[in-house]
This record gives C-alpha cells, sequence and structure tokens, in this order.
C-alpha cells in the first residue's frame, strides 16, 4: 500500500494479566456489560473480541485467555495487538502470568500499559504492584520511567475513564493505519463447528474491507463469506480494519491464529484454497496411519 492510501484505524488492545486479577471484570466495566455474571446473552458466541467507542474514537479490545488458541496466535507472533493492558490485582501483585504476559508484550514489541486493579480492596498495595513490576523493566512515570500506570476498580468502575485516555493516548503516538480500500487481510481468533450453521469463525480484519460475498482463503480452508456478524451480533454486510467479526460460508474449521486473505478473483481463491485444504487432508491422513502404526 502507498502512504496515501493508508487511513488511521482502531487501535487493538489485548488485555493480559494472572489469573482472576480482574481482566474480564475490567472488560464490563469499560463495556457497560456482565460477561463475568453470565447475564449477557449471546456474549459467548462474540468471543473476546470487542469494539467500543470512547470520545468518537473506535477502540478494538481482545480478552485473553478465554481464546482456547490464543497461545497459538501469540506463538506465532501475529501482529494483531497494537497495545497490552497488563492488569495486575494490587492485592495480589506480580504473579507468574503477569512476568509471562510482559514477557509476550515484549517479543512481540507492544507497548504495555499497567492497569493497577481491585484498588477498593482494604488490602491494595499499589506501591508494592510499582516496586515489583520495576524488577521487570515497566518503570512507572511516577518514578521517572516511562511506563504508564493507571489505578483502576473494574468493580466500582474507577479509573475506567483515565484507562481510555491513555489508550487513545498512546494509539495515537503509535499512528496505527491500513488501507481500507483493499481486499481484506487478518487473523482468526477463534473458530467452531456450529451445528446449524457449519463452520464459523471470528475473524480479525486488519487491513482492507471483508464484505459478504467475498471469496477467501483461511488458512487451509476456503469459500465465499455467507453471513457476517459483528459483536453486538448483528449481521453486517461489510467491516473495514481492526474489526471483529464472526463468518460463515467456509469448507472446514480454521485454527485459531491462522491467515485469512481475500481474493478479488473466486477461481483463483479456490485453487488456492483447494490445494492447502487437500496438503491439510494428506498431512491427516498421513498422522493418523503414523498412529495407526504405532
Ligand atoms: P481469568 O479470565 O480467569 O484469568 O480471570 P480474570 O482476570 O478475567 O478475572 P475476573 O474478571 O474473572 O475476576 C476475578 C474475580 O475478581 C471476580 O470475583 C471479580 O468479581 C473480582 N474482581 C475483579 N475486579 C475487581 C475489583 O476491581 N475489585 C474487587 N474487589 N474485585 C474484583
Ligand atoms: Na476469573
Ligand atoms: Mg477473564
Amino acid at each position: 500500500d502507498e502512504e496515501k492510501d493508508l487511513q488511521v484505524r482502531p487501535p487493538v488492545v489485548t488485555i493480559m494479566g494472572h489469573v482472576d486479577h480482574g481482566k474480564t471484570t475490567l472488560l464490563d466495566a469499560i463495556r457497560n456489560t456482565k460477561v463475568t455474571a453470565g447475564e449477557a446473552g449471546g456474549i459467548t458466541q462474540h468471543i473476546g473480541a470487542y469494539q467500543i467507542t470512547n470520545n468518537g474514537k473506535q477502540i478494538t479490545f481482545l480478552d485473553t485467555p478465554g481464546h482456547a488458541a490464543f497461545t497459538t496466535m501469540r506463538a506465532r507472533g501475529a501482529q494483531v495487538t497494537d497495545i497490552t493492558i497488563l492488569v495486575v490485582a494490587a492485592d495480589d501483585g506480580v504473579m507468574p502470568q503477569t512476568v509471562e504476559a510482559i514477557n509476550h508484550a515484549k517479543a512481540a514489541e507492544v507497548p504495555i500499559i499497567v492497569a493497577v486493579n481491585k484498588m477498593d480492596k482494604e488490602s491494595a498495595n499499589p506501591d508494592r504492584v510499582m516496586q515489583e513490576l520495576t524488577e521487570h523493566g515497566l518503570v512507572s512515570e511516577a518514578w521517572g520511567g516511562d511506563t504508564i500506570f493507571v489505578n483502576v476498580s473494574a468493580i466500582k468502575g474507577d479509573g475506567i475513564d483515565d484507562l481510555l485516555e491513555m489508550i487513545n493516548l498512546v494509539s495515537e503516538v503509535e499512528e496505527l493505519k491500513a488501507n481500507p480500500n483493499r481486499t481484506a487481510v487478518g487473523t482468526v481468533i477463534e473458530a467452531q463447528l456450529d451445528k446449524g450453521r457449519g463452520s464459523v469463525a471470528t475473524l480479525l480484519v486488519q487491513t482492507g474491507t471483508l464484505n459478504v460475498g467475498d471469496p477467501i482463503v483461511v488458512g487451509h480452508t476456503y469459500g465465499r463469506v455467507r453471513a457476517m456478524v459483528n459483536d453486538l451480533g448483528r449481521r453486517v454486510k461489510s467491516v473495514g480494519p481492526s474489526t471483529p467479526v464472526e463468518i460463515t460460508g467456509l469448507n472446514d474449521v480454521p485454527q485459531a491464529g491462522d491467515q485469512f486473505m481475500v481474493f478479488a478473483d473466486e477461481k483463483k481463491a479456490r485453487q488456492v484454497g483447494e490445494s492447502r485444504f487437500k496438503k491439510q487432508q494428506d498431512a491427516q491422513r498421513k498422522e493418523s496411519s503414523k498412529l495407526n502404526l504405532d
């Protein structure tokens, strides 16, 4: 793409951190939902990919580790995440998965914003969190470093506006751009087989615009986009960069972390798709005959 084709796109923000430090509750607070309480009907089919609008600016959020295959995405170094929100519970401090999250973000060269959560608790100790994170190279601006720390209480909704403001700030610095006027390319967030609808894949469009009817190759699968449903459960006809969307119409179930690509020419899509599909089937056959021999 040429510079003139590029337009500002929403940041893709991944929420990471140790188990039970409040990632999903924080997203609930941001989205005004109750996913954690299981009250939002139909949420499971929208997985952990959501888009919100804050002060006229869109932000795409990915919750972890609800996505069974999120590790695959990280392992492949997929460039889906622009900013990491590292959630650390103020009463628990830095824990093993906190450190793991830091390492993933560093490896992918993704900026980290620290959200010190559960500030409402009596045992909250944000200074200890700052101290502990210093040992992992995250030094708060308050202590002369360059890492943004925001104190929040996901349960009370405290500090959420500050956090969103910081996300907007960091994404402006990152100058995130994509070309919406080209065929779509992106990554599979999650996929499964649905009894009624067949193969259902949640895709994150990273560049271009994805349309119903587009000939598409997704990992080893292919087809035409039959229908698209956005994170609010609404049918949509086309979606642009940084947008999560659920699609149907693929001949098989792709894997989380797989790349997808739209072809202008359906014949070409089928050619590439069929050859990839066949390769995968052959590999699978080999694998199962090997298992039978053992
Ligand atoms: P996993 O997805 O399992 O890793 O957990 P999580 O990080 O998404 O944490 P979750 O949102 O499920 O919250 C875990 C527990 O912490 C729940 O009981 C929440 O109600 C509680 N919790 C989350 N945020 C806060 C907070 O700000 N204050 C208090 N007091 N409790 C919180
Ligand atoms: Na939890
Ligand atoms: Mg969670």
